[in-house]
């Protein structure tokens, strides 16, 4: 694949821990600092424990030092591109600018370019905590 990004992901992906939803998804960020940071989804028995592909690459790039996302690729072996579930939006919109590329992409090379504003309109920010 040509997308140096979703290959990343797509390779990180192979480590994920999913027995239970047999569903194994890679996430790659590359940061405004300048570095990549991969997560894969982690499941438990416990199964609210899991968590996702996008958490851990995000939990990566925070323990790295780096602070900003430019750009992230989550890739899983679905029919189509499998969009970032809630939680994981709100945890990206974090970490990027509205504008800042989300790549999905399956195994089987369909690729969906979207952004993180795009995924989450009207997101909760910083800014709504000012008080005048
Ligand atoms: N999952 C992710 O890691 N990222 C997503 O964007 C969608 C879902 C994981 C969570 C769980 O381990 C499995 O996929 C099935 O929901």
């Amino acid at each position: 694949m040509e997308d140096p990004l979703i290959d990343a992901a797509r390779q990180v992906r192979e480590n994920a821990h999913a027995p239970y939803s047999r569903f194994k998804v890679g996430a790659a960020i590359d940061s405004v600092e300048g570095r990549r940071h991969l997560g894969c989804n982690v499941e438990n028995v416990a199964y609210p424990e899991g968590t996702c592909a996008e958490a851990g690459a995000i939990a990566a790039m925070i323990a790295a030092g780096d602070r900003r996302i430019a750009s992230i690729a989550v890739i899983a072996d679905s029919p189509d591109p499998v969009p970032p579930c809630g939680g994981c939006r709100q945890k990206i919109a974090e970490f990027a600018d509205g504008d800042a590329p989300v790549t999905l992409a399956t195994t089987g090379g369909k690729v969906l370019r979207t952004s993180v504003a795009e995924l989450l309109p009207g997101a909760f920010t910083v800014g709504h905590m000012d008080r005048a």
